[in-house]
């Protein structure tokens, strides 16, 4: 193997720069050539990308987003865009790929795989933590304190004014990021995917709540596919209830900033181990840590298995909440 190619793609998340940083450095090391391949597959397709060098990751460790640009590329998905993006690879004559990004990239790099003989490794790297093989996902820990400072921020107003709350996280169709940001901001409910909620019983417990003597609340609420939702649900608690509330949708303020020292750390050590992993016969793997270890895990598990919220978690949102 004597160069690689380096890429960020699906929604972009805080760490992917140091991991660029670390995938690059480790390739420099290692004596191989690394290339850095602009926003994703869809630049893939269209050829675009160049060398890269000790100059091109300087000081970006600290910073969001990700240097390389990231896309959704409805194009890759097809076989007509995959061959496109094959030839673009042979064409730059690069041996090994180094993917970061979630389920979907996954997805299509196990095809690309497939259908082009690319040696591949995997990086997850999304806010929404969802990707089996990993205990976390690079970003995910960024985007938790982003959401906790948030919660800290309403729970101010809302003990102010004497007033319910509801605050919606992103996770795309899971709960990962509303069970964390909402246990650590002592949300008193959350409304996750992975469990049904019966508007009836949370207004119950809002009732009950506020019949103990509590005078405002936290609904911490995953958007679960569907962005803005809570407008909905906070309007059939009024119905029920009478309770007045304000909603506020995080959205997009949870992808960006700057990466947590923890996520810096996983992504320099999963970069790392992407390209060592590449060097040593480990293509068709993502590489994750699960209990402080190194993982591998084959790139098709990754989409095809479901990562599953920590039971113990669960349990304590119930126990601390009321
Ligand atoms: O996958 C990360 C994520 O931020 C999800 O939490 C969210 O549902 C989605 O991306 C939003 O994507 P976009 O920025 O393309 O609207």
């Amino acid at each position: 193997m004597k160069r690689i190619g380096v890429l960020t793609s699906g929604g972009d998340a805080p760490g992917m720069n140091a991991c660029i940083r670390a995938v690059v450095r480790t390739a420099l090391a290692r004596e191989l050539e690394v290339w850095g391949i602009r926003y994703g597959y869809a630049g893939l397709i269209r050829g675009e990308m160049e060398p890269m060098n000790r100059g091109s990751i300087a000081n970006i460790i600290h910073q969001g987003g990700t240097i390389l640009g990231t896309s959704r590329s409805p194009e890759f998905m097809t076989r007509e865009g995959r061959a496109g993006a094959i030839r673009a690879l042979e064409e730059a004559k690069i041996d090994g790929l180094v993917l970061i990004g979630g389920d979907g990239t996954f997805r299509g790099g196990t095809l690309l795989q497939e259908e082009g003989g690319v040696d591949i490794v995997g990086v997850p790297g999304t806010i929404d933590n969802d990707v089996y093989g990993t205990d976390y996902s690079i970003g995910f820990d960024t985007a938790i304190n982003t959401a906790l400072e948030a919660i800290d921020r309403i729970r101010d107003t809302a003990l102010s004014l004497d007033r319910l709350f509801f605050v919606e996280v992103m996770g795309r169709h899971t709960g990962f990021i509303a069970l964390e940001s909402g246990i650590a901001g002592g949300a008193e409910e959350l409304i996750i995917p992975e469990v049904a909620t019966r508007i009836d019983d949370l207004c119950r417990h809002l009732k009950a709540s506020f019949q103990r003597g509590k005078r405002s609340a936290i609904v911490v609420v995953a958007e679960a596919g569907q962005p803005g939702n809570t407008f909905r649900i906070a309007r059939e608690v009024k119905d029920i209830t009478g309770f007045d509330s304000r909603v506020c949708v995080l959205g997009h303020t949870q992808r960006g900033g700057a990466p947590t020292a923890r996520d810096r750390i996983l992504a320099s050590m999963l970069g790392t181990a992407a390209v060592k992993a590449l060097i040593n016969g480990k293509a068709g793997h993502m590489v994750g840590e699960i209990n402080k270890d190194i993982v591998h895990t084959p790139l098709k598990d990754t989409w095809e298995e479901k990562k599953e919220l920590d039971d113990d978690l669960r349990e304590l949102v119930k126990l601390l909440s009321h």
